[in-house]
């Protein structure tokens, strides 16, 4: 690599796997780390065969009840053995170093499960030597926790232990009690525990809820405010991104600062994109990549989309560097949600979504099955296995349906899995699958597969500056990116109807905005575009600035050097 080179979690696209639905090895029904060795070419074999990612993101793969997808810890340092052995887990390090994919493992610190030994020992007793390891509290009276913290599922974050008599806190669900950060022998385990697994070679982590890590130490009451259900009723002044989270995240970027190569991104949970901010510090001294959740939950309209980045874009430091993502196994996914009922323009939609993701300026992380159009699925309520699911029903609030199997083929299983799937396979895997949209020149996987080739081939993409392009109809979101001397225009038409860019186009594509917001032509305004890739266009087009329109849902990528 030339020193110049930007870092591979700068430069690269990620790809998150939940590690239970992506492929079973052994014919348990659950997916696991010999599945996933087994489909590494897919994701990468070095050929425009494969998708071309260059990280894979694996949820939580260690010691857990598995009660909320590993996300309940209850040994931060074994291979779950329902996902395979730490031989196994060493074996797809390799596999995967070797073709050059990096692996980040998730890391919750938040939390344990309440199975595991340290909260066992807690609970015990009040004098128990691990008793100060969690966020242990007398009420306010019998019945009374000690303030009025919510946890993010519905009801009070405080649980009472008929055992000691005491409240127990834990921002999510009961069965995963807080860590107490404040007690130095918790913060040097969980410290050791990161440094382990950065022993053992895996390429940085992804910190689950990383701005939940302390609370305010006088536990003041968060003031109320108008929202949707009852979480979104407090301002969470004090039970979240407190300070002392931030700081925490300084610490550990000093301690992965020690791995070169290594990165650090986090779970901000957030309605404060400020937070998010807070998070990645002067860009050099706090994480390398920040979720940014605003992004990731706008409804389909160009004007939110282009809002969304252009925050990001004014906000963020300099060294700083943003990171995209549309679907993740917390929400429902972008092929259902983003299209209208009747989903004829799902597939155009997805694919204009594709686009964006992979186009502007920031890492973009891809969510195992987002590439082949895998919907929310439908699931009755007995084969639910999220406990918010469970627990919200019949509020649509459960995550199942964004974790169903992945959909490999169209045969019995969807080469998933020779057992019974842990969770029902989608219907859609007779006609949304890897094997099948593979032969299909046109299909969803196809364009991704373009895309991640053209991003990985252009330094304007991979790394160029942003710029909205001003002046296009209010459903087009279109933007310029620039490097070394190239510039890449992508328009984005988000309605299904016929829009004209030409006039953008004849001002020049590189319009300058100044700080006023006027715009004046780019300097290039006479040379020639391009297509580098489009919906509609053949490569290579040259695009006739005088008549440029865009159908429906039409994507087009411009080149100029
Ligand atoms: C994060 C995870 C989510 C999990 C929660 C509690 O938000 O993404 O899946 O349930 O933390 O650990």
């Amino acid at each position: 690599m030339h020193v110049a080179d930007p870092p591979w979690w700068h430069s690269g696209v990620i790809y998150q796997i939940a590690v239970s639905s992506f492929s079973d090895a052994n014919g348990d029904g659950r997916g696991d780390l010999r599945g996933i060795i087994d489909k590494l070419d897919y994701l990468n074999d070095g050929t425009p065969a494969s998708l071309g990612v260059d990280a894979i993101w694996l949820t939580p793969i260690t010691g857990s009840p598995l009660r909320d997808f590993g996300y309940d810890v209850s040994d931060y340092r074994s291979i779950n053995p329902r996902f395979g052995t730490m031989a196994d887990f060493e074996a797809l390090l390799a596999e995967c170093h070797a073709r050059g994919i990096r692996v980040i493992m998730d890391l919750a610190l938040n939390h344990t499960s309440d199975e595991h030994p340290w909260f066992l020992e807690s609970r015990s007793s009040r004098d128990n030597p691990r008793r100060d390891w969690y966020v242990w509290r007398d009420g306010k009276a019998f019945r009374r926790p000690p303030n009025r913290w919510r946890a993010v599922i519905e009801s009070s974050a405080w649980t009472r232990d008929p055992r000691t008599g005491q409240f127990y806190y834990h921002a999510f669900l009961p069965f995963q009690p807080d860590l107490n950060w404040r007690n130095p022998a918790v913060r040097d385990e969980m410290f050791a525990t990161a440094r382990f697994w950065l022993d053992k070679g895996v390429d940085g982590f992804r910190l689950d809820l990383i701005n939940f890590l302390y609370e305010d130490e006088h536990l003041r009451n968060n003031p109320y405010q108008p929202g949707w259900h009852p979480y979104g009723w407090q301002r969470h002044l004090y039970d979240r991104s407190q300070p002392e989270s931030f700081e925490t995240v300084r610490t550990l970027r000093h301690l992965a600062d020690a791995y070169p190569g290594r990165a650090l991104m986090g779970e901000v949970y957030t309605d404060r994109p400020e937070d998010c901010l807070a998070c990645l510090g002067d860009g050099t001294d706090a994480l390398h990549l920040a979720f940014y959740l605003n992004f990731a939950t706008r409804w389909w309209h160009a004007r939110d989309y282009r809002r969304s980045v252009e925050w990001l874009e004014a906000h963020i430091p300099p060294s700083a560097w943003p990171c995209y993502y549309l679907n993740n196994h917390d929400l429902p996914r972008t092929y259902s949600r983003l299209s209208r009922r009747k989903r004829r323009d799902a597939e155009p939609r997805a694919k204009l979504a594709a686009a964006m993701l992979l186009t502007l300026r920031g890492t973009p992380i891809l969510y195992y099955g987002e590439e082949i159009g895998m919907p929310t699925s439908h699931l009755p309520r007995r084969q639910f296995d999220d406990p918010v699911g469970k627990r919200l029903w019949p509020l649509p609030f459960g995550r199942d349906g964004s974790r169903t199997p992945m959909q490999w083929t169209a045969e019995e299983g969807a080469g998933f899995s020779d057992g019974e799937p842990w969770l029902p396979l989608d219907a859609s895997y007779a006609v949304r699958n890897v094997a099948d949209e593979g032969d299909d020149p046109h299909s969803l996987l196809i364009w991704y597969r373009r895309l991640i080739r053209l991003r990985s081939e252009t330094p304007a993409l991979r790394e160029g500056s942003y710029r909205t392009i001003a002046g296009t109809p209010k459903d087009v979101f279109a933007y310029v990116r620039e490097a070394e001397g190239q510039q890449v225009a992508v328009f984005l038409n988000f309605s299904g109807r016929v829009r004209d860019v030409g006039r953008c186009l004849r001002a020049g594509v590189g319009t300058h905005q100044n700080a006023e917001g006027n715009t004046g032509p780019d300097a290039d305004a006479d040379r020639v575009w391009r297509v580098l890739l489009s919906t509609r266009h053949a490569a290579g087009e040259e695009i006739d600035r005088d008549a440029a329109q865009l159908d429906g849902y039409e994507v087009l990528i411009v080149g100029q050097a």
